[in-house]
């Protein structure tokens, strides 16, 4: 993926989240000086499995994983510090090395104890299936000018205003969801003083490092969280998250410009998952959909919630590819279907009698439509084996090959199990 030209690259994901992106950066962060986290917070659970051991990772960028590689968590990300914190020593005691490889931006924004609590409250009225991280409510401080950032930890009278502005709004919003609990500023302040010095220490300038970086022809992998159709104005709104999970993001939320992103890889798994409701226009309410949960092992990383399944739906992913401007797609977890005796791909939308090709804005027409599929035959043979797409059967070609038209982007990458080696470059650089 990198090359001479191409330094900078996003790595997004192309359905609603959990497409195996933390693989994709572990393989990728190989060739990185730097992995990125731009925009969400401990809402992510990017997994990566290493020989026998499995890591999940919930704010720290995958590429930790690679030692001499930077991270960093961009401006654009809510971060939650006691899990970080968690997160970091965890990594520790696994023999994992952090230190002077984690930077934080000074601008990011931080998620409070009463985010958290306002986030699971909100849920009662919302019923947007949260992960329940303070994330919503964390952005939503953020756009109304009362949010904290880590460059505030510098002032504590200032932080104990901003606390208690933080402190008052929550209380305000928990007594209108008729919810017992408040936030307390004394026992906020006591929590925020506790992991100030040591976040302070990782914080720096992150636009200007990373900047700097780009300009000596570092190699930066800016790695996405959640799903483009998860995005707070292209996803399938309300049911989405807060934040702009595109590659529009990725500039903003690492405070890089736009013009130094050269490439953007999306990451779509061979049929379609979601966790949390709203929209999903493939689903399979069915035996075959739980076959291909259990076959996927389909449980969300953070809140280990059954995710719903369905067949892989090119309308969306061939939208993710324009919004995001997609280089390339990276195809995961195509074993999963190995023993499926049929496959099929949703390639337009019927409503009434006319078929749209395009993704709607109508949340209410998307849970109308009926999808279009093109029936394939499985391949019923293991492909976990398979290092080039000639070790593929034949089946699983034809499938792949369809796909790549349907979506009209270019595959790069096809993974075909959960370890690191498990996965076929498909035009490997020397
Ligand atoms: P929030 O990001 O916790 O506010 O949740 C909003 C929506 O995004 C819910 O439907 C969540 O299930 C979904 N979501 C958030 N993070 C992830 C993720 O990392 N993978 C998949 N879905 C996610």
């Amino acid at each position: 993926m990198f090359d001479t030209k191409t330094r900078t690259v996003v790595i997004v994901g192309a359905q609603w989240g959990d497409e195996g992106k933390g693989k994709l950066v572990d393989v990728l962060a190989e060739r990185a000086d730097w992995v990125v986290r731009y925009q969400g917070g401990a809402n992510a659970g990017h997994t990566v499995h290493i020989g026998e051991d499995s890591f999940v990772l919930h704010q720290i960028p995958s590429g930790i994983l690679h030692g001499g590689v930077r991270c960093a968590i961009g401006n654009g990300v809510v971060l939650d510090p006691e899990t970080l914190f968690t997160e970091i020593d965890e990594l520790v005691k696994d023999g994992i090395d952090v230190e002077g490889r984690l930077y934080v931006s000074d601008r990011a924004h931080l998620v409070m104890p009463y985010h958290k609590l306002v986030d699971k409250e909100s849920e009662a009225s919302k019923a947007i299936g949260t992960t329940g991280r303070g994330i919503g409510p964390a952005y939503e401080d953020k756009a109304g000018r009362r949010g904290i950032r880590v460059v505030d930890l510098r002032h504590p009278g200032r932080l104990r205003e901003l606390v208690q502005r933080g402190c008052d709004t929550a209380n305000m919003r928990l007594e209108r969801f008729g919810s017992a609990q408040r936030a307390d500023v004394e026992q906020t302040m006591t929590a925020i003083e506790r992991v100030a010095p040591r976040l302070l220490a990782l914080a720096d300038d992150l636009g200007v490092l990373l900047h700097r970086a780009v300009k000596s022809g570092a190699s930066v992998l800016m790695e996405g969280a959640q799903g483009s159709l998860l995005d707070v104005d292209h996803g399938t709104y309300p049911f989405v998250t807060s934040s702009s999970t595109t590659v529009g993001g990725a500039a903003t939320g690492a405070g890089l410009a736009p013009t130094a992103i050269h490439a953007a890889l999306g990451i779509v798994k061979a049929y379609t998952t979601r966790v949390g409701n709203g929209p999903l226009p493939t689903e399979l309410d069915t035996e075959l959909g739980e076959r291909i949960r259990k076959l996927g092992n389909e449980y969300g990383a953070t809140t280990g919630r059954p995710r719903r399944c369905g067949w892989f739906d090119s309308v969306v992913v061939r939208y993710a590819s324009r919004v995001n401007g997609l280089t390339g797609l990276a195809v995961t977890k195509l074993d999963v279907l190995d023993t499926l005796d049929r496959v099929a791909l949703c390639t337009g939308y019927r409503v009434g009698d006319d078929v749209l090709q395009e993704f709607p804005a109508d949340i209410t027409a998307l849970e109308q439509l009926s999808p279009v599929y093109e029936w394939m035959d499985g391949w019923q043979q293991s492909t976990e084996s398979a290092r080039t797409i000639a070790d593929l059967p034949r089946a699983a070609r034809a499938y792949l090959d369809r796909l790549e038209s349907l979506v009209d982007t270019p595959i790069r990458y096809v993974s075909v199990g959960t370890r690191r080696d498990q996965i076929i470059d498909v035009a490997p650089q020397g």
